[in-house]
């Protein structure tokens, strides 16, 4: 067997979390691979809604085996209190969320320094969502890091060893003043808790479970253009969010990769700093945020909106290897005269198909615009009743980006997902 996966082709939000909940039922595993409590993964479902940080979107299903690989950052105070949260709902997590001892964790002083980084970029802020994230994959490649099976032995030496080293690098940036004693209380609270789920050797258990025939879908967090080394560096998260990091993320070679699934939403979105050269700053962005409810999962900030990227698109299909695509939130779009998507970007009067290196200025979008299709999407229930206005936006976006839209979404519930013969 092999593995299939699931990740966001834009800025992040794309409706990654709705997506593998409604595909879960096709697969025995779900598996984290990259990311941290900076995912928002939400679900609809039953009139009750859920909002996943660190834990995957398989875990609402039946009896399936739930991952968190070891390319994830896993702060134990925040995933306790997920797991918690979900436990009190009636969802029950025993047996059925293993977490690899690989994966690093996130302290409480990593939080400081992100806000301690941020605080010294000025103006240039990349407007991370201040859980840690950039300086735990930090510590990760400078060899400092502190992982999940460090809690197993020996466990409050090697965490103060690593407090104080973050301590004086947070004197040397002149960030004082914080108190995190509650913090580092529930933290290690955390750490004891989390001692209850299975902590396993997940790149072991990943290639068994493909070997003994069992199906697996690796749920990717953020989006493409957060890559850290093909998204809009340097506003970008600090984990290769694209399909090669689930092979680093669970330990799968890349000949056991299976379907690429990449998910876009009918627009674009972008939450925090960076370039965006589709963005609406006007009042069609305003409604685009308004029906769409474009605020934060996390964070509850505004997110930036604008029309769909043909041109970031392309290129996100094309460092992914992605064979299907996920459309999501269409109907959003519904009450609007026309639509656009840009194929083009204009670069200082140079017209660009592709994306290049530098998006940060100078970047005019190239649209074609077409008529609105100007009908409730939400309660549609097969491809063949949809709008003709819709269907050819559907075929201009298939023809732009040479492939197939498998899975429509036309609205945030389960139910409201329409899969298309292609
Ligand atoms: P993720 O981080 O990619 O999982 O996406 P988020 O959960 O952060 O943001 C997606 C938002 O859109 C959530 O509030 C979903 O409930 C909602 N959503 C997902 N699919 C649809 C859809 O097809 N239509 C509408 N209107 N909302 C959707
Ligand atoms: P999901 O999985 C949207 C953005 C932050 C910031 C940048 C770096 O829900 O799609 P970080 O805290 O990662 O260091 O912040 O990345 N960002 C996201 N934007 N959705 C996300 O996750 C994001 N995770 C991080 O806003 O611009
Ligand atoms: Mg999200």
């Amino acid at each position: 067997m092999k593995a299939d996966v699931l990740l966001g082709l834009q800025w992040g939000d794309e409706g990654k979390g709705k997506v593998v909940d409604v595909l879960t039922p096709k697969y025995d595993v779900v598996a984290r691979f990259q990311g941290g409590p900076n995912a928002g993964h939400t679900l609809e479902f039953e009139g009750n809604k859920y909002v996943l940080r660190s834990i995957p979107s398989g875990i609402f299903q039946g009896d399936k085996v739930n991952i968190i690989g070891n390319g994830v950052v896993l702060a134990p105070d925040l995933f306790m209190d997920e797991a918690r949260e979900l436990e009190k709902s009636g969802h029950n997590l025993h047996g059925r969320l293993h977490i690899s001892k690989k994966a690093h964790l996130i302290m409480p002083t990593h939080r400081l320094l992100d806000a301690a980084y941020e605080a010294a970029k000025g103006k240039d802020k990349v407007g991370t969502t201040g859980k840690g994230i950039g300086p735990t994959y930090t510590d990760k490649v400078s060899r400092n890091g502190l992982r999940v099976g460090d809690i197993l032995d020996n466990f409050d030496e090697k965490y103060a060893a690593h407090k104080a080293r973050h301590e004086e690098i947070l004197r040397s940036l002149n960030y004082t003043g914080y108190d995190i004693t509650e913090v580092e209380h529930h933290w290690m609270e955390g750490v004891e808790y989390m001692k209850q789920f299975e902590l396993v050797d997940s790149e072991h258990e990943v290639n068994r479970l493909l070997r003994e025939g069992k199906s697996i879908l690796c749920e990717g967090a953020q989006g493409t253009m957060l890559d850290v080394d093909f998204g809009s560096y340097p506003f970008v998260t600090s984990s290769n969010t694209i399909c090669a990091g689930a092979c680093t993320g669970l330990g799968l070679g890349p000949n056991k990769i299976g379907e690429v699934y990449g998910i876009i939403k009918a627009y674009c979105t972008r939450v925090g700093a960076g370039p965006f050269p589709t963005e609406l700053c006007d009042d069609t962005g305003s409604k685009i945020r308004r029906i769409g409810h474009e605020y934060g999962a996390v964070t509850g900030r505004e997110r930036r909106c604008g029309w769909i990227d043909l041109v970031a698109l392309k290129y996100a299909i094309m460092v992914n290897g992605v064979t299907k695509l996920i459309m999501m939130k269409s109907d959003v779009l519904d009450t609007f005269e026309t639509v656009k998507a840009c194929v083009a970007y204009n670069h200082n009067g140079m017209f660009l198909d592709y994306f290049p290196y530098d998006i940060n200025s100078g970047i005019e979008p190239v649209y074609v615009e077409m008529p609105g299709w100007k009908q409730d999407l939400s309660h549609i229930t097969s491809a063949d009743q949809f709008p003709q206005a819709f269907r050819d936006y559907i075929t201009l976006l298939e023809h732009h980006l040479e492939t197939p839209i498998a899975i429509i979404s036309v609205g945030p519930d389960r139910e409201q997902t329409i899969e298309r013969n292609c």
